[in-house]
């Protein structure tokens, strides 16, 4: 991991309040799904960087992709930039996620989708079934381009006007019944976790999830990410940024 001077090339409104940018950088080290970028912000006032997860990433052409909702002031910079502007960026950071199996269920709620298309990328040779859940038609990202890479994707919302009616966490239950994959991986806010948790469709599958916790250094440094996880009978704290922030979903606190 490195701090790295990337050229913008391009950082277009992809949905309602979402902005989708790429980065090309001189050298681009190995990159495995579930990692993420601390960005900093390029007008001076930001200390702390912002994290996004590593949405996509081109090995041949040395550029990654996230996919950013502007929420606050920081965000709302950066849906700013312009293309050929530079900006500094650290990565890859986190532990990330490797599917072992060879039937992977992958899970986005919301933003949280943004992590899997770099997984698919990372490790073509696996079949992937993707439920993606939004709240409206005018969130939906990236269901063209996990459909490009060759995973099979379940669109839903919450209302109906894109996709199936529902919510994703019973999307994925469905399709667990039906499909038994060898592993899940989900992003998403708490919430979905929550659910998830306590789906007895899931009992006997490995499931991974990825924390999303406010961040300060982002390597480890500062604690403020800690978050509580149950490990070998006992309780322990892990800092999220380093230890993270892919864990089994059995083994944090929810
Ligand atoms: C590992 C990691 C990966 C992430 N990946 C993505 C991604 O791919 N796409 C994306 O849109 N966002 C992602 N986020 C969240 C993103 O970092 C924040 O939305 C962003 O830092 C907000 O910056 P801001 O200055 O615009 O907002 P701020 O002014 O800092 O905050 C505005 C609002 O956003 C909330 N917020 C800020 N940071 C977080 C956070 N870490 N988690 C949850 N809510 C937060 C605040 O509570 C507040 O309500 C990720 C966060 C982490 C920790
Ligand atoms: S953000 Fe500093 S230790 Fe995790």
């Amino acid at each position: 991991m490195k701090d790295r001077s990337a050229v913008v090339l391009a950082n277009e409104r992809v949905a309602d309040g979402v902005m989708k940018m790429t980065l090309k950088f001189d050298d681009l080290p190995q990159i495995e799904g579930g990692q993420f970028v601390h960005v900093r912000v390029p007008d001076g006032a930001h200390v702390l960087r912002r994290p996004f997860c590593i949405c996509d990433f081109d090995k041949e052409e040395r550029t990654i992709d996230i996919c950013y909702a502007v929420v606050g002031a920081g965000t709302a910079r950066l849906a700013e930039v312009r293309r050929m502007e530079r900006l500094d960026a650290l990565l890859p950071l986190g532990n990330g996620y490797v599917p072992e199996g060879g039937k992977v269920l992958l899970i986005g709620g919301g933003m949280g989708s943004a992590v899997l298309p770099a997984i698919v990328t990372a490790h073509p040779d696996k079949e992937y079934t993707v439920c993606l859940g939004f709240g409206d038609a005018s969130k939906v990202v990236l269901v063209e381009e996990l459909e490009k890479k060759g995973a099979k994707v379940i669109l839903a919302t919450d209302n109906g006007s894109a996709g199936e009616k529902g919510y994703v966490t019973d999307v994925a239950a469905r399709i667990i019944r039906a499909d038994r994959p060898d592993e899940i991986f989900c992003c998403g806010p708490e919430i979905i976790y929550k659910i998830l948790a306590k789906k007895e469709e899931i009992a006997g599958i490995p499931t991974k999830i990825s924390l999303e916790q406010r961040m300060g250094c982002g390597i480890g440094a500062c604690l403020v990410c800690n978050c509580k996880v149950k490990r070998a009978g006992g309780e322990e704290y892990v800092r999220v940024c380093k230890d993270g922030p892919v864990f089994d979903i059995g083994e944090v606190a929810l």
